[in-house]
């Protein structure tokens, strides 16, 4: 018995394979993964097995796997469900690296048990599972079709991951369709052991792949997956469809395959966490990454509209907001540059508005000028048809300028609206590989997605601090609350495990005598607050157990009788532990920060402001753990109401250092102590720059059956 993992390399470029359950029926999936895989010309050795031997398509079958005179690397499982754990068996006897079970009839159907089976025994004899439930794997390397999909896959350099079997075929139809070459396409079904991280591991450094398009339903091991999609998005763009955004679409993947859905708006932040593009549509993704497989780089943010028509040069610019994609506006230079070759009406302004005049050679001159200005770092040329449209002449000026950008390493996009001869150039010059759009939009969402992935390269990567706390007492803290069966901290034991993190919470004692009381609240400071502490007693204003503003000795020493008094007349049989003094804090802006482990990613982080904002607007934000101060900022800088943080109506910038500490403490106290499964601080109130902020409350659940931390 082995439990060591073969490399994935040997996934995508096995040296052998075997296709089980290879069918002599031409219309069986067994017949036409042979099929595929000989007419791709797959560059290794392939052995049909099926207990009937004999041949298929002119290949020896072995009736068993152990017949096989080699190791196998790739052993394709077609047998019905029922026989798929004897055949892993027999495979693990034969010593093979992986088996890709494309049979159905698992966790996708519910039956779990037997899936879990199938991958634990497969995993214990070193041998890793692709599936099941998929339609198999394409691989350029070593010309590998081993789908029973379409028979022709074009050629080229985007890579395909997906969780649906039957939109991963339609997809490959479509590259066809698109002229988007794909460099592999890999199913990962039910995803029962390998996951896209794995995939990653291959294709991130994989030379023939530049984009890697994935379509994902539910997200299981989320936090490996975090840390390969971050470095990967480093290296090569990676664009995301996910499935099940709204609450039916959610329902329905659940349904398909099984795991659920995370929901839409952290997976999105998590997403854009760790680079990825996110596309909305299955159009807006096969765009993307056609045009980010050809496209070079830019070196800076600039970019410039090129159009003949002042009203698509409006579109495009609100498109370049929409999508972060900077407009130059350095007047003085534009109009040194492009003012010799722009007609006597046009605009030298950013959009450079050639006229509707404009030849091909109008933009031949604008394009070049563009080309070589140090200060432009990509360009969107634009044209509408207009009466002296020509397209013997367009055509070949669109393609010899993409080509001379490609030269310059500067990007370029296209956009042509117009009639029927305009479609024609346009879709001509598609399947060229030029990237025209017929809708503006579309050529800047592209334009976007390159930027998106340029800042996420050359953002620096801010340390992650490790933040070191008192380990004993914190434990103390859980133990108490683990030895009374509780899977919640109590109210004092949140305010301990807060200051604990060096969160900064308010000054409290419990007294047991009306002279503690007195006493601790001349040592907290005046105002104070005063609180009944019983834990038979939940909502302690309901019963009079609470009294603010107390400014001095007698106004305690009044309160804390009143308190007891209120008590013992509405809740005489409670247990009353002693009366809590505390500091009165004074108002501020109120912040919430919570941490929870989620299902999908793991730990994760949030962060909103109170009150409406948080209640009615939803205006949060969340990153997946761990997290620097740089991250804790963007988080903040990214809800809608972080101006109120600057100071809105002469108000003081607030203390958003203070904001960012406790967040990034909260987080490290979520990774740290495995047993505290939600944390969240509400209020945290935040006082002018400089002055900090107080964690007023905090709510600490536990994971029941209280792991170490
Ligand atoms: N070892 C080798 N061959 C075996 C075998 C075994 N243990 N058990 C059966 N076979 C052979 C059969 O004899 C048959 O070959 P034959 O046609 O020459 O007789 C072949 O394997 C297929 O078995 P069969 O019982 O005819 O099944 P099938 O072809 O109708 O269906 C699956 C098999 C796997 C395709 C089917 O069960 C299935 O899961 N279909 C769904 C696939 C799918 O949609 N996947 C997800 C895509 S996203």
């Amino acid at each position: 018995m082995s439990t060591h993992s073969p490399d994935i390399k040997l996934l995508f470029e096995p040296r052998t394979v075997a296709v089980i359950g290879a069918s002599h029926d031409p219309n069986k999936i067994g017949h036409k993964v042979v099929q595929n895989i000989v007419a791709n010309g797959y560059t290794g050795k392939v052995y049909p097995v099926n207990p009937k031997g004999g041949e298929i398509l002119g290949l020896p079958v072995a009736p068993t796997i152990r017949d096989i005179p080699e190791e196998i690397d790739a052993a394709l499982i077609v047998v019905p469900a029922k026989a798929v754990f004897e055949t892993v068996q027999q495979c693990a006897a034969h010593r093979v690296k992986f088996v890709l079970i494309i049979s159905s009839g698992f966790s996708e159907v519910g039956n779990l048990e037997e899936e879990r089976k199938i991958v634990s025994y497969a995993r214990a004899h070193g041998m890793r599972v692709l599936g099941p439930n998929i339609f198999g794997l394409y691989s350029i390397t070593p010309s590998l079709n081993a789908t029973f999909g379409p028979r022709d896959i074009p050629k080229g350099n985007v890579a395909i991951v997906t969780q649906s079997g039957a939109l991963g075929v339609a997809m490959i139809g479509k590259a066809a369709a698109e002229r988007m070459g794909l460099s592999a396409i890999i199913s990962v079904g039910n995803k029962a052991d390998i996951d896209e991280a794995d995939l990653l591991e291959y294709l991130v450094p994989h030379p023939a792949t530049r984009v890697i398009l994935m379509y994902i339903e539910g997200v299981k091991n989320g936090e490996r997956l975090v840390r390969a999609l971050k470095r990967a998005s480093k290296e090569k763009p990676i664009v995301v469809i996910k499935a099940g955004r709204s609450k039916r679409g959610a329902i329905a993947a659940a349904s398909h395959t099984g795991s659920l859905a995370g929901a839409a708006e952290v997976f999105d932040a998590i997403m854009r966490q760790c680079g990825v593009l996110c596309a909305e549509s299955i159009q807006e993704a096969f765009n993307w990454s056609k045009f980010l497989a050809t496209s070079v780089l830019p070196t800076g943010e600039e970019t410039l509209i090129i159009t003949n028509g002042g009203g698509i040069g409006v579109i495009a610019t609100d498109a370049c907001e929409k999508y972060s994609v900077t407009l130059y506006d350095d007047l003085q230079i534009l109009e040194r540059i492009f003012a010799p070759v722009t007609p006597e009406f046009g605009s030298t302004k950013n959009p450079i508005d050639l006229t509707g005049q404009a030849t091909a050679d109008h933009y031949d001159r604008a394009l070049e000028a563009a080309r070589h200005s140090e200060s432009i770092h990509s360009v969107l040329a634009l044209s509408c048809e207009t009466a002296l449209f020509d397209a013997t002449s367009f055509a070949p000026m669109i393609e010899r300028n993409f080509r001379a950008f490609q030269q310059a390493k500067k990007p370029v996009v296209f956009s042509a609206l117009g009639g029927e001869k305009v479609e024609q150039l346009t879709q001509r010059l598609r399947h060229q590989g030029v990237p025209i759009f017929a809708d503006v939009t579309e050529a800047v969402s592209c334009l976007g997605a390159l930027y998106q992935h340029y800042r996420y390269r050359c953002k620096p990567e801010p340390p992650i601090e490790s933040i070191s706390f008192d380990m004993r007492s914190l434990m103390r803290i859980f133990e108490g609350a683990r030895q009374q069966g509780r899977p919640f901290l109590l109210a004092q034991e949140a305010q301990q495990l807060l200051r604990l993190a060096g969160i900064p919470a308010p000054k409290s004692a419990i007294a047991r005598t009306l002279d503690e009381a007195v006493r601790y609240a001349q040592e907290i400071g005046y105002p104070v607050v005063l609180k009944v502490v019983s834990r038979d007693i939940l909502h302690k204003s309901d019963v009079g157990g609470v009294a603010l503003d107390l400014d001095n000795a007698q106004e305690v020493s009044d309160a804390y009788g009143a308190i007891l008094h209120n008590c013992r007349t509405h809740r005489p049989e409670a247990l009353i532990d002693g009366i809590e003094v505390s500091q009165q804090v004074p108002p501020g802006v109120q912040i919430i920060i919570g941490a929870r482990r989620d299902p999908s990613f793991g730990p994760i982080l949030m962060v909103g402001l109170g009150g409406i904002y948080v209640e009615v607007m939803k205006d949060v934000s969340f990153r997946a753990l761990p997290i620097s101060r740089q991250d804790a900022l963007d988080m903040l800088k990214e809800l809608k109401s972080y101006p109120v943080l600057l100071g809105v109506r002469g108000e003081e910038k607030r203390d958003i250092e203070t904001i960012v500490d406790v967040m990034v403490r909260v987080g490290a106290l979520l990774q740290v102590c495995k047993n505290i499964a939600d944390i969240e601080i509400n209020p945290l109130i935040i006082y002018e720059h400089g002055q900090g902020g107080i964690a007023v409350d905090a709510r600490v659940l536990l994971v029941q059956g209280g792991q170490e931390p």
